[in-house]
């Protein structure tokens, strides 16, 4: 199978997650190409699945992601898997620190593209990568990489 993998990124930790899909997708065999949405304004309307991610800013999805989420073309992808992933900041241990903090990171960025997705009748497939990032710029927290590399392994076991 083919596809895309569309990400933002301020300070190259959600591109280092979209690479890690984009490595684990090819090493199962299928092709996936990455798509800064920094870089082209390109909406992919081919293809059998699309990852869309972001940094989780002020509670939300950057405004480019949105646009690719906006953009894509309902029909063409109305039955197709569509991915979301984003990165976002630590959430604290100390509950009274949780509780102050939580708003600013669930649902996320993530959490705001699956419900424009799922507005626009895409079939989202959930629950979404989520990768903690240190601190506000990263980087990304221990073993966040590993944990999209299988995020993406079990996707791509889904595919087949
Ligand atoms: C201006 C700014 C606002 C941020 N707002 C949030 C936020 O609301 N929630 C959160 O979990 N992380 C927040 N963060 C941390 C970002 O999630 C973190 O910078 C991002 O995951 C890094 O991804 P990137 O390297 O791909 O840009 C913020 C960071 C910055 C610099």
């Amino acid at each position: 199978m083919r596809g895309v993998v569309a990400f933002d990124s301020v300070f190259g930790n959600t591109r280092q997650v979209a690479e890690a899909i984009r490595d684990e997708l090819e090493r199962a065999g299928h092709q996936a190409a990455l798509l800064n949405v920094r870089e082209s304004r390109e909406v992919p309307s081919e293809g059998d699945f699309v990852f869309v991610g972001s940094p989780t800013r002020f509670k939300k999805m950057t405004g480019r992601s949105k646009r690719l989420m906006r953009k894509l073309d309902a029909k063409a992808w109305a039955s197709k898997p569509v991915v979301v992933f984003d990165t976002h900041s630590e959430i604290p241990t100390d509950p009274a620190e949780r509780e102050k903090a939580i708003k600013w990171i669930e649902p996320g960025a993530a959490g705001r593209l699956s419900a424009i997705a799922e507005k626009r009748g895409l079939a989202v497939r959930g629950p979404p990568l989520r990768c903690v990032v240190k601190g506000m710029k990263g980087p990304l927290a221990e073993g966040e990489l590993d944990k999209a590399r299988a995020y993406a392994s079990r996707f791509a076991e889904s595919l087949r």
